[in-house]
């Protein structure tokens, strides 16, 4: 056992025990806590991998501080906690997780359409506030999804796993992409757009972009007024694709009607943030791809992309 590995969180010992016995491993000892930033740069200095999460900024420090790390497995599908050319510059692997978490964060992303449109958040607080006294025509009416039109910018996996949910409901399914996707096209009818034509469009706007240099604050005061005022934004990729400020004034005008968000240009978000004080926000911690089964198996996909980069092989799913 000459080989270190750094988790930079708690992970449930069914998952690491079957490593236990080849490398030395060395885990952050909370679950809920962050590694602390002088821990990381501590260990990761005798690290050879790190299995880091979204939460932790592995950037030049960090990296300038590993002596011999070949390997940062990060235990999500987005990679922009990481700077990733710095890692290839010196000669470091970075993994994701793509793929397995595509379905169980396309059925959040829907959920959260479902939820935004039929007001469920609240109305379930207001009966858990036995506020109900009376059934009434247009208690807490919301809007219909199905037969409605959803924009999709970012045509990844996950934004084709939300296609085919949103062709169940029979919605029109327009998208915005790097480049045209032919199989979506034909098989689930998605029409290719301008970015300015989804969001003057679409009824529902689902971002699931990456976050990147050029999709930083996209979603941003222009591109909010272009949308239908009846038009409920959507957001499971990244905070930092947002102008919250913009989108708290959109929200707030009434220039579009609802917002369901996963994601926050700093998580976690403060309860006393504007976004999280309007009525027409429907907010979630960050659990887009939040099942034990999904969550498991990005952790042993992180792993198992640890051990065959340390063996010397081929990881399963770099990004470099
Ligand atoms: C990811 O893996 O990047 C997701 O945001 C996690 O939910």
């Amino acid at each position: 056992m000459d080989k270190r590995i750094v988790i930079s969180r708690k992970l449930p010992e069914t998952i690491i025990s079957p490593y236990v016995n080849t490398y030395m491993i060395t885990m952050w000892p909370d679950e809920d806590k962050v590694m602390e930033r002088s821990s990381l740069l501590k260990d990761v200095s005798k690290a050879d991998a790190l299995l880091s999460m979204l939460t932790d900024k592995i950037d030049k420090e960090v990296i300038d501080h590993a002596k011999q790390l070949r390997i940062i497995a990060n235990m999500a599908v987005g990679y922009d906690n990481i700077d990733v050319d710095y890692a290839r510059e010196k000669g470091i692997v970075v993994t994701n997780t793509p793929d397995i978490l595509t379905e169980t964060t396309a059925d959040l992303t829907f959920l959260l359409v479902l939820a935004t449109a039929r007001k469920f958040v609240q109305a379930n607080r207001y009966i858990i506030d036995g506020q109900w006294k009376n059934w009434s025509p247009f208690l807490w009416a919301g809007t219909d999804v199905h037969q409605k039109t959803i924009g999709i910018v970012g045509m990844g996996r996950i934004g084709e796993a939300v296609a085919r949910r949103a062709k169940g409901f029979n919605m029109d399914i327009l998208y915005h992409n790097r480049n045209r996707k032919d199989k979506a096209e034909s098989e689930l009818g998605a029409h290719y757009v301008s970015f300015d034509r989804l969001v003057e469009k679409a009824d529902f706007v689902v971002s699931m972009t990456p976050l990147n240099e050029h999709t930083k604050d996209m979603f941003n005061e222009a591109v909010f007024k272009k949308m239908k005022k009846s038009a409920i934004f959507i957001n499971t990729s990244r905070g930092g694709v947002v102008k919250e400020k913009d989108l708290y004034e959109a929200l707030q005008n009434g220039e579009i009607a609802g917002a369901g968000l996963d994601v926050f240009k700093n998580e976690p978000i403060n309860e006393k943030h504007p976004l999280l004080q309007l009525e027409n926000v429907t907010a979630l911690p960050h659990i887009g791809s939040a099942t034990m089964e999904t969550r498991t198996a990005m952790a042993q996909l992180s792993l198992e992309n640890i051990d065959l980069v340390l063996k010397g092989k081929k990881p399963k799913t770099p990004v470099n």
